[in-house]
């Protein structure tokens, strides 16, 4: 537990991901990002054809499945899975095994096993509330649905990926709804977690925001 850790928790989009890496690297901090392990899981059962609304056979699965991170790229097996992890189909099916208690704590070992000196920087729905709550420093990033749609909207249409605005809104919205009704380790703010609203901010002035809380806290 003198292994700093700095977590990241917030809806989706809302930018945990970008922040987390650069926060990282300014420190020296490894990364984790909590939400990846979420997307291996669904794709995973997805692929297996095993029903998401099955929780014990999700959880099942994860023991089994050989994945290797390198480089900041995902492989399961000898696939790099990384791109298909990130497309938004997968993030729906993440949420829907992500529901499970006995999917989250199957998944909960393999956390915690990220953190190792000099520190860490966690970033998902429950890094303060429930994987490390003795965090010295807990932000809860938030932005509005609108100002998320559209980064979300940028970012794949930049990478090529035809994109529907609305369509987007209403994805997130649905999957921030499931995140915050779910009764295991629910999205919401830890109790001592510093609320940060980048709306208006670009990721330079947020991640001063970060630095210059941690200068404080530790
Ligand atoms: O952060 P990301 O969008 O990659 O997360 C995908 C999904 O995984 C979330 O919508 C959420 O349902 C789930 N998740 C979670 N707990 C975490 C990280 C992600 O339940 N710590």
């Amino acid at each position: 537990a003198d292994i700093p850790v700095i977590t990241i928790d917030g809806p989706t989009a809302s930018g945990k991901g970008t922040l987390a890496d650069e926060v990282g690297k300014a420190l020296g901090y490894g990364v984790l990002d909590s939400g990846a392990l979420y997307r291996v899981a669904g794709l995973a059962a997805r692929r297996a054809g095993v029903d998401l609304d099955d929780g014990d056979a999700v959880a099942a699965l994860v023991p089994g499945l050989d994945l290797r991170f390198q480089d900041g790229h995902i492989f399961l097996g000898s696939e790099d899975v990384s791109a298909r992890l990130r497309a938004e189909a997968t993030g729906l099916l993440a949420s829907q095994v992500a529901v499970h208690p006995q999917v989250r704590s199957a998944l909960h070992q393999l956390q915690l096993s990220f953190r190792r000196l000099p520190g860490l920087v966690a970033d998902g729905r429950d890094m303060g509330t429930a994987l490390f709550p003795d965090a010295p420093l807990k932000i809860f990033l938030t932005a509005s649905a609108a100002t998320r749609a559209e980064r979300r909207y940028k970012q794949l249409i930049s990478k090529g990926i035809p994109a529907n605005i609305e369509g987007l809104r209403e994805d997130l919205e649905a999957r921030d709804e499931r995140d915050k009704n779910r009764a295991t380790s629910p999205l919401a703010p830890a109790q001592d977690a510093l609320l940060l609203d980048n709306s208006a901010l670009g990721i330079e002035e947020s991640v001063t925001q970060v630095l210059d809380w941690w200068q404080q806290r530790r």
